[in-house]
């Protein structure tokens, strides 16, 4: 008998459902191959689940999510102008993301920044420089720092308005994003670039103490560091120095960004975000605003992200890669979504479903 597994479906807001629709369309296309079933439970999350329900993360979602066996989530966040209607902290960013990150403790957030050598031209930098291809896997550390430290704000006696964020690590939540940084370098090209600010933060000199001691146990993989300005010059004058880089919250929120740069488009940005008990996936990308409703979006974020929770959360490495093949394939044949720069003299524009289609023809060849 086919094992069920059951996944938590969160839409999210503004081009997130267009994304979902056709994250759905690829699980059940591998469904109805007939040897996996998917039993697939919709919930709302985010500023639309505000305004409908009362709350960004409402209680039927967690329950959902409790019992799920992963969560596929498309992004969140609405127009700056739309947030307005929404008290700060429910926010969907404050009141859903952050939340569904500390409740299942996802702690480490994979974000593959690739690109393969055929697809290069995507990429805004120069044929030599990304000649080869791209293929880096940033680690980015989820649940701690800055986004997760001690809040306040007040008034001093002097009544000027101050604010106070708080930069938190211990030693052992840098210790296990660190032993899945080395085990990745492990896996890949055996060299880990530990990104950091030890020159000014405490918390950066802490944190490469630790990860030094980590190397310890990985003799086999060569450790760099790297200060997190310098690293983002070095990015984009020469991203294929890296091969799996190591980081806390806030820079890996920046510099994964700069990654979708790098490849021409966040919409080439999936995600997995692992904890110890349970996983979520999602594009890196946000809810893009400017976009949505007119069935443009780049959807590979999107289905790459599916592609991640089968392998790493069901075991399913075959189907995986067979879905990142076909989007490859789509790509190959010349065929983008406007977010991307066509090959020269080639111009072969799809929508959203029209990508997501391709997909699943190519599953079904
Ligand atoms: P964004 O990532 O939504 O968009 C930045 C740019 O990239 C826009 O021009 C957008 O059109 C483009 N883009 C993003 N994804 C794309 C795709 N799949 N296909 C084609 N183009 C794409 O960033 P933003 O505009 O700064 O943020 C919008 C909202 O998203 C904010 O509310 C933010 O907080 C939220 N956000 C959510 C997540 C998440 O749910 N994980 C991540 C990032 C941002
Ligand atoms: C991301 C997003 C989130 C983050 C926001 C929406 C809270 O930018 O997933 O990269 O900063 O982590
Ligand atoms: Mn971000």
């Amino acid at each position: 008998m086919t094992k069920t597994n059951t996944i938590a479906m969160l839409e999210g807001d503004c081009i997130g459902p267009e994304l979902m629709k056709e994250a759905d369309k690829v699980l059940r296309a591998l469904e109805a191959r007939g040897s996996v079933a998917f039993n697939l439970q919709y919930a709302p999350f985010g500023g639309k689940a505000y305004f409908d329900h009362g709350h960004s993360f409402p209680e039927q979602t967690k329950a959902i999510c409790d019992k799920a066996d992963a969560i596929l989530k498309g992004p969140i966040g609405l127009s700056y102008a739309e947030s307005q209607n929404i008290p700060v902290e429910e926010q969907p960013e404050r009141g859903a993301l952050l939340p569904l990150r500390k409740r299942y403790n996802t702690y480490a957030n994979f974000r593959p920044v690739y690109l393969p050598p055929e697809l290069a031209h995507f990429s805004p930098l120069k044929a030599n420089v990304v000649e080869g291809g791209i293929d880096i896997m940033i680690i980015r550390e989820l649940v701690g720092g800055l986004y997760f430290g001690k809040k306040e704000k007040g008034e001093t006696a002097e009544g000027k308005r101050y604010v106070r964020e708080t930069l938190e690590y211990d030693e052992d939540q840098i210790r296990r994003i660190a032993i899945v940084a080395f085990e990745q370098a492990r896996k890949r090209a055996k060299v880990l670039h530990n990104i950091h600010k030890s020159n000014v933060l405490m918390s950066s000199v802490l944190w490469n103490s630790v990860v030094e001691e980590v190397h310890k146990d990985y003799g086999d993989v060569e450790l760099k560091h790297v200060i997190v300005d310098a690293a983002a010059t070095a990015l984009v004058l020469n991203p294929r120095q890296f091969n799996v880089m190591v980081m806390e919250n806030m820079f890996g929120d920046i510099l994964s960004d700069l990654g979708g740069g790098l490849l021409g488009s966040l919409g080439l940005m999936p995600s997995a975000c692992v904890g110890t008990e349970k996983a979520y996936y999602e594009p890196s990308h946000g809810s893009a605003p400017d976009i949505a409703g007119k069935g443009i979006a780049n959807p590979y974020s999107m289905i790459g992200s599916v592609a991640l929770m089968l392998d790493m959360s069901f075991g399913m490495a075959d189907e995986a890669r067979e879905i990142m093949d076909a989007m490859r394939k789509v790509f190959a044949e010349g065929y983008t979504t406007p977010d991307l720069k066509p090959r020269e003299g080639e111009q072969k524009l799809i929508s959203t479903t029209e990508f997501g289609d391709k997909v699943v023809a190519a599953l079904n060849s």
